[in-house]
């Protein structure tokens, strides 16, 4: 278990030791492959996306699958991971370095580049179809994120989480022509002001919370199982309590926005909005951790303001093998490492979620 320093200037704050993985550009992978040296070139994307184009002479292990799949990457040779883009390669090197393969490395730019770089054949993306358009909008002063969620044939789109500066929310959904279904606030945030009174004010949205909600302000209730619509999309609510009461994870199809209950290598704190521990550990065994191990995980929190990674995005399989708060399979002793060593809750939490639950003026 990572050390908690009282010290750390965050109530989410510990150290986040990152794995540095090596960025091998298009023509460097082209020379090297050209001049016969033995790499183990390894495809992480998943395996739909591999219709659009692939390398030859490599083997096929998607990210959310490679911390079970271990065994299967060698260690006699240099390992080169690759994606469409880049950004999940990079993951999967800094991964694979983390677990212990030292000489990993990853595609600069991703399948992408290496089209423009050096083989033009290879297909870029724009032609896999995606069922709906995600935007990641995150605040680096706070190190929060929310999610925009749009279903693109019927132009209906949904916000997770949105932060009290509802002003580029609003922009998207004028430019581009989306209107707002929903509002989904995944819990009663306790670190900030909550965004969802201002949008349902300028839009005239309806708020969604899990029925544990003690909002005073008009909201729906969703219950475990529930499905909220989106156009032709539909988030399904699956009640994960332990971070706070009322906590909601959304499932997206082969996603999932965990909130604060999966944060990417460590879970939210429980001492801070009427949280439980033991509740928590429950919600990660029994619910989280039973999602298939390719699920992409959207957590609530990133970057180093709370102590964790600057990743927007992970998987189960990834988050199983090596998230913190997973590893700890204790019921004991993960109530120890809710309740022990964290900094004091900041004072100013409690008025935070006076106001995240008041009625509307
Ligand atoms: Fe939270």
């Amino acid at each position: 278990m990572a050390p908690k320093g009282a010290d750390l200037p965050h109530p989410y704050a510990r150290p986040v030791a990152a794995a540095v993985a090596t960025a091998i550009p298009p023509a460097e992978l082209a020379r090297r492959r050209a001049e016969a040296e033995r790499i183990c070139l390894v495809d992480v994307r998943p395996f739909e996306e591999r219709r659009l184009a692939r390398l030859h002479d490599e083997q096929h292990l998607p990210l959310g699958e490679l911390p079970a799949r271990l065994s299967e990457i060698p260690r006699d040779r240099p390992v080169v991971a690759y994606d469409q883009f880049g950004e999940d390669g990079r993951r999967a090197a800094e991964l694979l370095v983390g677990l212990g393969v030292r000489e990993a490395g990853y595609l600069e730019g991703g399948l992408d580049a290496y089209a423009r770089v050096v083989d033009p054949s290879v297909g870029r993306y724009g032609l896999v179809p995606s069922p709906y358009v995600l935007r990641q909008l995150p605040r680096r002063e706070t190190g929060c994120l929310a999610y925009f969620v749009g279903d693109p044939t019927e132009r209906v789109a949904v916000v997770i989480d949105p932060g009290p500066d509802v002003g580029p929310y609003l922009h998207m959904l004028q430019e581009e022509h989306w209107r707002l279904a929903a509002i989904v606030e995944t819990h009663t945030h306790a670190d900030h002001l909550a965004g969802h009174a201002a949008l349902a004010h300028a839009t005239g949205a309806p708020i969604a919370v899990g029925r544990r909600s003690p909002a005073a302000y008009p909201h729906r209730s969703l219950a475990d199982g529930e499905s909220l619509g989106v156009g032709t999309l539909e988030l399904v609510a699956l009640e994960t309590p332990g971070h706070t009461p009322d906590h909601l994870t959304l499932r997206l199809g082969g996603a999932a926005f965990t909130g604060d209950t999966l944060l990417l290598g460590g879970c939210g704190r429980t001492d801070l909005g009427d949280g439980d521990p033991d509740a928590l550990f429950e919600s990660l065994r029994e619910r989280i951790l039973r999602l298939p191990d390719a699920t992409i995980v959207y957590p609530a929190h990133y970057g180093p303001r709370h102590g964790l990674v600057d990743s927007f995005s992970s998987t189960i399989g990834i988050e199983r093998a090596t998230n913190e708060a997973l590893t700890i399979a204790d019921r004991s002793a993960f109530l120890r490492y809710m309740t022990e060593g964290w900094p004091p809750k900041p004072a100013s939490f409690d008025a935070i979620v006076r106001a995240n639950l008041a009625p509307f003026p």
